[in-house]
């Protein structure tokens, strides 16, 4: 699949599910309105979809949610979708997750073919985590790390980095990932979906860490990719690698090569755009996957240039009213 700008898309985000027991303050609003059950796809009609895609060039597949392993069921469909690791058809299958359910699927998951996770943690203090996530416990997370190191993923910390919340922490929390040899990953804030507090003040330029970071520690560019955005630096110091994802301050939308699937059969073309997709449609209208590859087609030949994530200090809305969690970043 290629897009109007020349981009290979082989890259495919699937939100299995827009709920998840955490609501992170940066993520949704305290009292958030989910999609009804009946709304969503079943897990074959996912399993197809996902196989459409493959089919047509998927080579990384990468299931998010909300929390992608609090959907009912969720291994099953890992187990099916792990067929086309086998087969060789897929190169990499891996979520992104808050670590909750980790202790509960590690295993399983490395048992289909999951080699490494994306898990999200903001901080490594109990009580900021507790206001940061409203709904979940530090314990549980971190022993939900420890799951799925000892099952033998591996692992990428991925923190937002939010002014005055967790800015001080972020050597500690460098440190302690690269001592247990995990990559670590800081995320500018992007403004989509309201949310109850104020993204202006917390929104911090990654392009500042990294000079403070310079200050202390050696950071040497390096090759290293995994297809997602992120650009890694080698700290000299601790051995590890760390990464900066900056849709706000350097835009890496050329070398764009993913396009998200929610829980519903919606295609968005771009995180940071509202254009998008339906698929469910030619999904249920034939039993052949004919109708849903060529609307996948159409979607693709549509694809943006990128996006244009603005931290609106005057309106404070966000750019895109769409919440993170139907797209799962
Ligand atoms: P790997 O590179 O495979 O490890 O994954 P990733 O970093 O692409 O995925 P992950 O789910 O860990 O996402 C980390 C952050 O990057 C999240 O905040 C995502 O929203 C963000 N992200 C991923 N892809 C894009 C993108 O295309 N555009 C923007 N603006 N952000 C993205
Ligand atoms: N800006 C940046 N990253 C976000 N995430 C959730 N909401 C936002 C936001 N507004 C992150 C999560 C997770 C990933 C899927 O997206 O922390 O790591
Ligand atoms: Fe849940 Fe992830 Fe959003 Fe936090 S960032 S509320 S863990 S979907």
């Amino acid at each position: 699949m290629i897009d109007p700008f020349g981009r290979m898309v082989d890259y495919l985000r699937v939100s299995v599910t827009d709920r998840c027991d955490f609501r992170c303050v940066y993520c949704m609003s305290e009292h958030m309105t989910f999609l009804p059950k009946k709304e969503l796809l079943t897990l074959e009609e996912l399993d197809r979809l996902c196989t459409t895609f493959i089919d047509k060039g998927v080579k990384r597949l990468r299931l998010t949610g909300g929390e992608p392993l609090v959907r009912k069921n969720i291994m099953h469909l890992i187990e099916q979708l792990s067929r086309h690791l086998k087969s060789g058809a897929l190169d990499e299958l891996t979520l992104t997750t808050n670590g909750s359910q980790l202790t509960k699927y590690a295993q399983q998951l490395a048992d289909n073919g999951v080699k490494r996770v994306n898990v999200s943690l903001d901080t490594l203090d109990g009580d900021k985590f507790k206001k940061i996530t409203r709904w979940g416990a530090l314990d549980r997370v971190l022993a939900g790390i420890e799951a799925a190191r000892s099952a033998g993923l591996h692992v990428k910390i991925n923190a937002v980095a939010l002014k005055g919340v967790n800015d001080m922490e972020i050597v500690d929390m460098m440190r302690w990932a690269h001592r247990d040899n995990m990559d670590f990953t800081l995320i500018e804030t992007m403004p989509m979906g309201e949310i109850d507090e104020d993204r202006t003040d917390q929104y911090l330029p990654l392009k500042q860490v990294r000079s403070d970071l310079e200050q202390q520690f050696t950071l040497n560019e390096i090759a290293y990719k995994t297809g997602g955005p992120a650009r890694y630096v080698k700290v000299e110091e601790t051995g590890g690698r760390l990464g900066f994802i900056t849709p706000m301050t350097h835009n890496f939308c050329e070398s764009c090569n993913r396009v998200r699937l929610t829980c519903t059969g919606t295609l968005y073309m771009c995180l940071g755009q509202d254009d998008a997709a339906d698929l469910r449609t030619p999904l249920r209208k034939s039993e052949g996957n004919e109708l849903v590859s060529q609307a996948i087609d159409e979607a693709i030949s549509r694809k943006p240039k990128g996006h244009d994530f603005i931290i609106d200090r005057a309106t404070k809305r966000p750019s895109v009213s769409r919440h993170m969690s139907v797209t799962g970043g």
